[in-house]
C-alpha cells in the first residue's frame, strides 16, 4: 500500500505572526482605524505595506505591523460584491448590522452601536492596522506609518494601548490560558469523541485553508485561476483546481471594552461588608481565579520546568473535580467562556461507560450540555488594555472615577459565529448558562432583564450545606465602546485584493 502523502508544511511567511505571536515583548502597541479615501493610493499602500510574518526570527523584529479589513474596506478597495458574498456572512453584514445580532451580543442598552464610538454606520472602519514596538520605538514607527497613510486613508481613529504588566484593568492576571495550535499539523484531522478537554487545536479553528476541528475546511472565497492571471494566490488544499483568498487568513474580532473599575470594586466592596479578604474571595469566584491567576480548582499537575511557559501550571485543570462549582462557581468568567468540557460528559474510558454517555442515559449526562464541548468554540485571545492603572484598594477609595480604561479585546478565529459569537452569546450573555437563572457573565453581563421582564443581574455561589449564597443587583461593569469584524489575510491574499478590481 502506498504511503499516505506527507502533510504539507504551513506557510509561516504568508501568515499575518499575530497568529502565532501575542508579540508580548512589544510592549508599545497602537491600533488605528482607517476609513479609504483615494482607492488607488490605498491600495498602493496595501501592495507594499512591511507586513509582519508569522517566522520566528533571531533577533525577534523591534517592531511589528499587521493589517485587517472590514467588508466595507473590501468594497471601498473595489472588490466585487459576488467575491465579498464568499466570505462568511457574520464578516459581511458586520458586528453592528442587524438588530438580532446585537441582541445575541449584548449590545443593547448602554452597549447599543448606536451610542459606540466607533464601529457603526459612518464609523465603520475600513481598515485597521496594528503597531507594536519594543520599548520607546512605537513613535516613531507610528509616525512614519502616519506619513506613509497620508493621502490614501483619513484615520478615524487611534486606539492606544497601555502596559499593565500583563494585569487587565480590574487587577487580574490575564493571558494564562490559550488553545495551543498545532502548527506541526500532527493533530488527527478527524478526531472523533474526545474524553478528556486538551489545549491543542487544529490549525483550521484559527486559519482558513486547513482542516479544523471537525475535520474540515471552512468555507471561505475559492477562486478560478483565471481571476488570478498573476499567479499571487496559493491553491486550495481541499480544491487545487482553485486559488484560495482565504488561506493562510483569519478573522480578527475587536471590541473596545470598558472597565469602571471603581464602579467594580466599590460594588464588592459593599457585598463584602467592607472586608477586604472577603472582597478579594468574591471578584475572585466572579473570575475564577484569584488575582495572581491561581485557578479556584486544584491543578492537576506539578508546577512547570525551570525555563518553560510559567503560565502553563496555572492551566493544567478541568472542572471534572468541581461539578457543583463549589470551588469554582459555575457562572465565573472563566468558566463560562471555557467550560474544558470534551465531546463526552466525564466518566471512564472503558467501551460501556462511553457508550452509556454517547447516548446520554447515565443521571449526569441529562445535565450537561452534550453539544458545549470547548474544542469547537476556542478563542485565540490577542486583546490589548488600555488606560492608566488603578489598584484595586485605590478603586475602592474612588481613584479613578470617570476615568477610561479598559481592554480593546481581540480574538482570532476561522469561524466568527461558532467561536465568537457563540462564546458571546451562548456562553457569556446567556441566563440559562449550564442549568442557571437571572445571571450572566458577572464581568460582562448588560444586566438588562431579559423576556418577560427576568432578572439578569445576579451572581450565584453553590455551597456545600445549602442553598448556594446568590448577590442580586449587580451593576453593569463592562461597556462597549465600539467594535468590528475583520478579515486578517494571509500576506499574499493581502497583495492580491489590493490590486482586484
Ligand atoms: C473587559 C472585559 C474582560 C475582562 C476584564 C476579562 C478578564 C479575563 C481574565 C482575568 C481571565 C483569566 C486569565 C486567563 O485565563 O487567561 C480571562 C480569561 C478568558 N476570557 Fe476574558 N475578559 C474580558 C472579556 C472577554 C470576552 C469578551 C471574551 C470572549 C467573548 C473573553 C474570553 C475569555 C476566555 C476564552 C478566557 C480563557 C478561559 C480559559 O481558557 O480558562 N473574555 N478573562
Amino acid at each position: 500500500m502506498a504511503a499516505a502523502p506527507p502533510t504539507p508544511a504551513v506557510e509561516l511567511e504568508d501568515i499575518q505572526g499575530l497568529v502565532r505571536f501575542a508579540f508580548k515583548r512589544h510592549t508599545e502597541a497602537v491600533f488605528l482605524l482607517l476609513r479609504i479615501t483615494d482607492r488607488a493610493a490605498a491600495r498602493a499602500w496595501l501592495a507594499r505595506a512591511a507586513i509582519t510574518d508569522a517566522v520566528t526570527r533571531a533577533p525577534a523584529p523591534s517592531t511589528a505591523l499587521q493589517v485587517a479589513l472590514t467588508s466595507g474596506g473590501l468594497r471601498a478597495l473595489g472588490v466585487g460584491e459576488d467575491l465579498i458574498a464568499s466570505f462568511s456572512p457574520e464578516f459581511v453584514e458586520g458586528m453592528a448590522g442587524d438588530p438580532s445580532r446585537s441582541r445575541r451580543l449584548g449590545d443593547e442598552g448602554a452597549n447599543d452601536p448606536t451610542r459606540w464610538q466607533w464601529g457603526n454606520g459612518e464609523r465603520l472602519p475600513h481598515v485597521a492596522v496594528l503597531l507594536y514596538a519594543l520599548p520607546g520605538l512605537l513613535r516613531g514607527l507610528q509616525q512614519t506609518i502616519e506619513e506613509q497613510l497620508r493621502g490614501g486613508f483619513e484615520i478615524t481613529g487611534r486606539l492606544t494601548t497601555a502596559n499593565l504588566d500583563g494585569i487587565e484593568p480590574f487587577g487580574f492576571v490575564d493571558g494564562i490560558s490559550q488553545p495551543e495550535l498545532d502548527w506541526s499539523r500532527q493533530r488527527p484531522a478527524r478526531d472523533i469523541a474526545q474524553s478528556s478537554y486538551v489545549t491543542l487545536s487544529c490549525l483550521g479553528e484559527y486559519l482558513l485553508g486547513y482542516p479544523n476541528e471537525y475535520g474540515l475546511y471552512t468555507p471561505r472565497p475559492l477562486l478560478e485561476p483565471r481571476c488570478d492571471a498573476q499567479g499571487i494566490l496559493p491553491r486550495a488544499e481541499d480544491a487545487p483546481e482553485s486559488c484560495d483568498l482565504g488561506r493562510n487568513g483569519s478573522y480578527l474580532v475587536l471590541r473596545q471594552l470598558r472597565q469602571d473599575v471603581p464602579g467594580f470594586w466599590q460594588a464588592i466592596d459593599r457585598y463584602a461588608g467592607g472586608v477586604a479578604s472577603r472582597r478579594e474571595q468574591l471578584a475572585s469566584a466572579m473570575v475564577g481565579r484569584k488575582l495572581d491567576g491561581q485557578p479556584l480548582v486544584e491543578l492537576q499537575s506539578s508546577p512547570a520546568p525551570a525555563g518553560g511557559n510559567p503560565q502553563a501550571s496555572l492551566n493544567a485543570f478541568d472542572y471534572r473535580s468541581d461539578p457543583q462549582g463549589l470551588r469554582c462557581p459555575l457562572g465565573a468568567h472563566i468558566r463560562r467562556t471555557n467550560p474544558r468540557n470534551a465531546d463526552l460528559p466525564p466518566g471512564g474510558d472503558g467501551i460501556v461507560s462511553r457508550l452509556v454517555r454517547t447516548l446520554g442515559f447515565d443521571s449526569q449526562a441529562r445535565e450537561q450540555d452534550l453539544v458545549a464541548s470547548t474544542r469547537f468554540h476556542r478563542l485565540l485571545r490577542r486583546g490589548r488594555e488600555y488606560g492608566v492603572g488603578v489598584t484595586p484598594a485605590q478603586a475602592v477609595a474612588g481613584a479613578g472615577a470617570g476615568e477610561d480604561r479598559g481592554l480593546h479585546f481581540i480574538c482570532l478565529g476561522a469561524n466568527i459565529q461558532r467561536q465568537f459569537e457563540f462564546v458571546q452569546s451562548a456562553w457569556l450573555m446567556s441566563t440559562k448558562f449550564d442549568g442557571m437563572r437571572e445571571e450572566s457573565d458577572p464581568l460582562l453581563g448588560n444586566r438588562l432583564p431579559v423576556a418577560a421582564g427576568m432578572p439578569a443581574d445576579r451572581f450565584s455561589m453553590a455551597q456545600p450545606n445549602g442553598p448556594s449564597q446568590s448577590l442580586s443587583g449587580l451593576p453593569q461593569f463592562v461597556t462597549v465602546l465600539g467594535g468590528a469584524y475583520f478579515f486578517l489575510p494571509g500576506i499574499r491574499a493581502l497583495r492580491f485584493l489590493s490590486g482586484t478590481r
